[in-house]
């Protein structure tokens, strides 16, 4: 199994599927956002103020050349396409972008008390809509799939996307 790679907005359901994905395939998953939490030992939220947003960036380009060295269903996280760095790395990569309306994006950001991300703090809901949308092209030129998660459940984005890795196999 090569390994693929889900890419998308916060709120895109990356870790959720990820997890599904690799059960359906008896794959291992690695959510990057988690390890990079065990790694920089602090909510990222609380890194990003103590640390910037750059140094975030490089222990998350580091990790996801380590995850790519083996076979696992990866859930990014919504930033990871911004790097060029990262862009080089994932272009001859299995990408899945899971795609969803700017306005179920945010409100499904908003909704999560869990996962409380920095950007969503210092943003209002104008702005993340102004930076869901700088992102898209990027999001849309590194897929090879992808699929529409606005009015799927976990299941159905799974079994879509496992019917379109065959199709392009
Ligand atoms: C970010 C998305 C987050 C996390 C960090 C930055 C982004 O991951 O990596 O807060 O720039 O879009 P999720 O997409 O899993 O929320």
């Amino acid at each position: 199994m090569k390994s693929i790679v889900l890419i998308g907005f916060m709120g895109a359901g990356k870790t959720t599927v990820s997890k599904e994905l690799s059960t359906a395939l008896n794959a291992r998953s690695v959510d990057m956002d988690d390890i990079l939490v065990e790694r920089i030992g602090q909510p990222i939220s609380e890194y990003f103020e103590e640390h910037g947003e750059a140094s975030f960036r490089e222990h998350e380009t580091k990790l996801l050349k380590e995850a790519l060295n083996e076979e696992t269903v990866i859930a990014t996280g919504g930033g990871v396409i911004l790097q060029k760095e990262n862009q080089k790395v994932l272009a001859d990569k299995l990408v899945v972008y899971l795609k969803a309306d700017a306005n179920v994006l945010i409100k499904r950001i908003r909704e999560d008390k869990v996962n409380i991300r920095p950007l969503a703090i210092k943003n209002d809901d104008g702005d993340l809509k102004r930076l869901f949308f700088s992102r898209e092209k990027l999001y849309e030129k590194l897929a090879k799939i992808t699929v529409d998660t606005s009015e799927k459940t976990p299941a159905e984005i799974v079994s879509e996307i496992l019917q379109q890795v065959e199709v392009i196999s």
